[in-house]
């Protein structure tokens, strides 16, 4: 099949590890028999020093022709002091490429190889980890309006505003009860139900979607239990679903417990509107930009390969090809000459990139 692609390396690291997973992709479409189309378009501080804009209108047209978006990074710490927070590349590139992609997937796993990675003991690490954090990602604080800072110094005041309808509840939940019916069928619903509202509404739709999937083994968490319960016996973790806030801090933390973030993928997909189109999925790894070690050759490029099966698996339905990119992953993060200073080793981007293209006919 032809699978048609937006490549948006960006800034920092994000040219070195899209690069990397551009390389593992080729030689397993190919061996599948499909037609990799990638048409590469500028984004973050690249676009702007292009040409003034951090997602220049022709960054989106190539990302509408297209049936997927495969995303490095975008920001640079000492230049984004240069802008008001609203006009920053995070803002202004990220948060619109994800306009209209309510669920975001990161998933977290802990090959047996790297278990020494985790900074938790190991009797924790007993069966493994692997966590499927499904994160809101339209909704909630980030774009709950008011959102301002109002007044003068120094008697300012600033609002957030949390807010979600049922409906986007929904729809969030039921990707999480389906994913975890795909997977350990336990779902465990994140939210402050003994303090927020949106949390209490949460968390009365996840009790009564619950009757729905049987088959699913739901609870519900304190975020702060949750936070806590991560370290404490992350293996019995499977599915966590939670709000956009909530997400994105849980998510990071998570993370660590697999020993970096350097080797967690993402997915942010979205669903069709009324008029039957639906905004470009978007596939990135959830590091950032990374400038303290960009242009060096020395970042993981494993959350940029991983982001790459995800989209083979969810926008083309590649199940079989994506298993094979996870399976070499995970067969070459098994000798320790391969790993990036991350995971404490002192392999290149590329080599680590050559030791999973080299485990993909394995
Ligand atoms: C992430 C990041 C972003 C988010 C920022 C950069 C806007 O932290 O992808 O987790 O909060 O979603
Ligand atoms: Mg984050």
């Amino acid at each position: 099949m032809d699978l048609p692609i937006a490549v948006l390396p960006g800034d920092g690291i994000g040219p070195e590890v899209t690069a990397a997973a551009l390389r593992v992709l080729e030689p397993v479409t190919k061996k599948f028999g499909h037609r990799l189309q990638p048409q590469y378009a500028s984004v973050g501080w690249a676009a702007i020093d292009e040409c003034g804009q951090a997602l220049p209108p022709a960054t989106c047209a190539v990302c509408r022709r297209n049936q997927a978006i495969l995303f490095g990074a975008v920001g640079r710490p000492d230049r984004d002091q240069s802008l008001p927070p609203p006009q920053r590349p995070e803002r202004v590139a990220l948060l619109e490429l994800r306009r209209g992609l309510f669920a975001n997937l990161r998933h977290i796993v802990l090959p047996p190889a790297l278990a020494g990675q985790s900074p938790l003991k190991e009797h924790l690490l007993a069966d493994g980890i692997d966590i499927l954090i499904v994160r809101e990602l339209t909704g909630g604080l980030y774009y709950g309006r008011p959102q301002e800072i109002i007044g003068q110094a120094p008697q300012r005041r600033a609002v957030d505003t949390m807010a979600y309808a049922e409906p986007e509840i929904r729809r969030i939940l039921k990707v999480g009860f389906e994913s975890a019916r795909r997977r350990r069928r336990r779902l465990a619903s994140v939210d402050k139900a003994n303090i927020l509202a949106t949390s209490a509404l949460w968390r009365e739709v996840a009790r009564a979607m619950a009757a729905d999937y049987p088959d699913v083994r739901l609870e519900h968490l304190y975020v702060d239990n949750a936070s806590m319960q991560l370290l404490r016996r992350p293996g019995d973790f499977d599915v966590l679903v939670t709000e956009n806030t909530f997400g994105d801090i849980l998510s990071d933390e998570a993370s660590m417990l697999a020993g970096s973030i350097g080797l967690v993928p993402s997915a942010c997909l979205g669903e069709p509107d009324e008029n039957g189109r639906s905004a470009t999925p978007f596939y990135e790894p959830i590091h950032g930009s990374a400038p303290d070690i960009a242009g060096r050759n020395i970042a993981n490029p494993v959350g940029a390969i991983l982001s790459a099966a995800m989209m083979l698996e969810h926008t083309f339905g590649l199940l079989q090809e994506a298993k094979v990119i996870r399976a070499a992953v995970l067969a070459a993060l098994r000798d320790p000459n391969y790993r990036t200073a991350d995971l404490g080793g002192a392999a290149t981007c590329s080599a680590m990139t050559d030791a999973v293209i080299a485990a993909l006919g394995a």
